[in-house]
């Protein structure tokens, strides 16, 4: 891809059709894990393929695998990750309920119904040191969500809800009183380093 490619003129020319990460909380995934450019990630579902594209953008050192069980997301997403230009994406037409091939993982992100059925196996594929987020649009699969990882030798567990609010600056200066506020639950779950 070309090397002054932006990442969010990349976003802008995708086409949606299920409910995308967003910049706001895509970035803080890579803020609050500190994964490194060569990072390994799998990624579950594909969606529209923006979390996925935000991610492998960041660590073109790495690969970014990720999983779409619908054959229309998984073409819309191969349609998408192709006009990104991105060569580091490998996207699998798979349920990710079968189970996770790749080992030795660094993040695993999720964004997907049942997710807290994917803690457990994503312990054990994940490094030590690795990081699974979860990504909630409903409180109640965060609760699911927890119980897993708390279950589980996670460390570091977090929720976070992440609210960025614009300003009307003028004459008469003042918060915005509409826009989008809410757009899901961030669930952070750090496997120990000593596993
Ligand atoms: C909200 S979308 C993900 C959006 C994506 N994170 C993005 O930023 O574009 C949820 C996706 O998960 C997929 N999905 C749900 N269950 C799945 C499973 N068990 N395995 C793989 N994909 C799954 C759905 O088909 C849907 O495309």
């Amino acid at each position: 891809m070309g090397k002054k490619k932006n990442l969010l003129d990349i976003l802008k020319k995708l086409k949606r059709l299920p409910q995308i990460v967003t910049p706001k909380d895509a970035s803080l995934i890579l803020g609050y894990t500190g994964i490194s450019p060569d990072s390994l990630i799998v990624d579950a579902g594909s969606g529209s393929g923006f979390l996925c594209i935000f991610l492998a953008y960041y660590c073109r050192g790495g690969k970014v695998v990720t999983y779409e069980k619908r054959p229309d997301f998984a073409k819309l997403v191969r349609k998408n990750v192709k006009s990104s230009g991105l060569k580091n994406i490998v996207v699998k037409e798979k349920d990710i309920f079968e189970g996770i091939k790749e080992k030795n993982i660094d993040l695993i992100t999720l964004d997907m119904k049942g997710a807290e059925k994917v803690v457990e196996n994503a312990f054990q594929v994940l490094k030590p040191g690795g990081w699974l987020v979860v990504y909630s649009p409903y409180i109640e699969q965060v609760i699911f969500v927890r119980e897993e990882v708390e279950n589980l030798k996670f460390t570091q567990i977090k929720t976070v809800e992440n609210i960025v609010r614009e300003w009307r600056v003028g004459r008469h200066t003042l918060p915005e009183v509409s826009g989008v506020i809410h757009t899901g639950w961030l669930t952070f779950a750090r496997k120990s380093s000593k596993n």
